[in-house]
């Protein structure tokens, strides 16, 4: 059996122990005779697993105790939704900082539902290179809330600080993040967020879930005609089980989470991880005559590092020639084109250093 390195952006790679671990437990969850697939998501057994995860999470990311931690489905896609729906019971608009492909899905998917979305501020004038600087976030008098994405898994573009909403009026509104591409890639301060979602794909576990992190002054804002299986409140009162969770996946982020406590040794360990493996390829990218990254350094993703070829013409062999080097998905995404490297939590220094080598042996061949 042959693991390749893989760089995919989501669905993406999980760390082998977590892979060992789920085979180990597959035909027979440590002695209940079943697999945790085929359990009812309300059995004891399954409760136990629900509650560990969360309770893990917790720890992990020092979540205070007036925030509920949901589990639920649709992908942070549907978290576009479910926001606003959440968040504008009392009126008020939905403000944004636009910094990319993701933060303009949330922003059409408000206006698609509610008429108006208010850019507070863009990237759009330096072509997505620079995130705004906390003055050039202009909030409408209006503003029920400030939505950010932490890292644009696309262009590779990441904040380097936490903005704050503040109206016209001096008021601070709540502030939301999606957080689907950078969530426990270090410490974080959950205590400056109103809410925090995630889909889960990249550094949480499988497709099919997503983590919200909610303050609980929040759970009633609702509107009257939001779709019941959105409301925070609702899922926070039913713990996360309104309907059937994506039982198997909650399990699997279990299992990461456990891996980052006890083999990683918690987000501060994990950071430091993260800001080698980013540094080393930013330093060999920018060294090199053949790859460049024109995002402004402090605003680089270390998640998801885009980069192109001098020539295009030579982006399939280099495709190509990864591939065969064991080197997966480097494919940029669709809409930009070129590369991209993604190097979440469970993508081990050893490939960011096998990419390295691979890079730098193409570029002495074809640059
Ligand atoms: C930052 C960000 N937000 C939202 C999404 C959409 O996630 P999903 O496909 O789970 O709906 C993605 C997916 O890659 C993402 O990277």
């Amino acid at each position: 059996m042959t693991r390749h390195f893989n760089f995919c952006a989501g669905p993406a790679a999980l760390p082998a122990a977590v892979l060992e671990r789920a085979r180990d437990e597959m035909l027979d969850y440590r002695g209940h005779g079943l697999s945790v697939m085929e359990m009812s998501h309300r059995s004891a057994e399954y409760v136990a697993i629900a509650e560990k995860a969360e309770a893990d999470l917790r720890e992990l990311l020092a979540i205070p105790a007036n925030y509920r931690v949901l589990f639920t489905q649709g992908g942070a896609t549907q978290q576009f939704a479910a926001v606003p729906y959440n968040l504008l019971g009392a009126g008020g608009t939905a403000n944004f900082v636009d910094t990319g492909i993701w933060s303009r899905k949330a922003i059409a998917e408000a206006r698609h539902l509610f008429g108006d979305a208010r850019v507070a501020a863009s990237s759009e004038a330096s072509s997505n290179a620079r995130v705004p600087a906390q003055e050039e976030i202009e909030l409408s008098r209006d503003a029920a809330y400030l939505h950010y994405t932490a890292n644009e898994t696309i262009g590779g573009l990441a904040f380097d600080y936490i903005p704050r909403g503040v109206r016209p009026d001096g008021v601070e509104v709540p502030l939301v993040c999606d957080m689907s591409s950078s969530i426990l890639s270090g410490p974080l301060d959950v205590s400056r967020f109103g809410v925090i979602y995630a889909g889960a794909q990249k550094n949480i576990g499988p497709a099919g879930l997503v983590v919200v992190i909610v303050r609980d002054d929040l759970l009633d804002r609702a509107r009257a005609d939001m779709p019941s299986l959105f409301g925070y409140k609702a899922l926070a009162e039913g713990g996360s089980m309104v309907n059937t969770p994506a039982t198997y996946s909650w399990y699997l982020a279990g299992l990461v989470f456990e891996w980052l406590k006890q083999d990683i040794g918690g987000l501060a360990a994990m950071d430091a991880i993260n800001a080698r493996k980013a540094g080393k390829l930013y330093a060999a990218i920018d060294a090199s005559g053949l790859y460049s990254n024109s995002i402004a350094p402090a605003n680089r993703s270390r998640m998801n590092v885009p980069f192109v070829l001098a020539d295009p013409r030579l982006d399939k062999g280099f495709l190509a020639e990864a591939e065969q080097a064991g080197l997966l998905n480097l494919k940029g995404h669709r809409s930009v084109g070129g590369m991209r490297a993604s190097l979440y939590n469970a993508v081990p220094e050893a490939a960011v250093d096998a990419l390295i080598d691979f890079m730098a042996d193409f570029e002495n061949r074809k640059g």
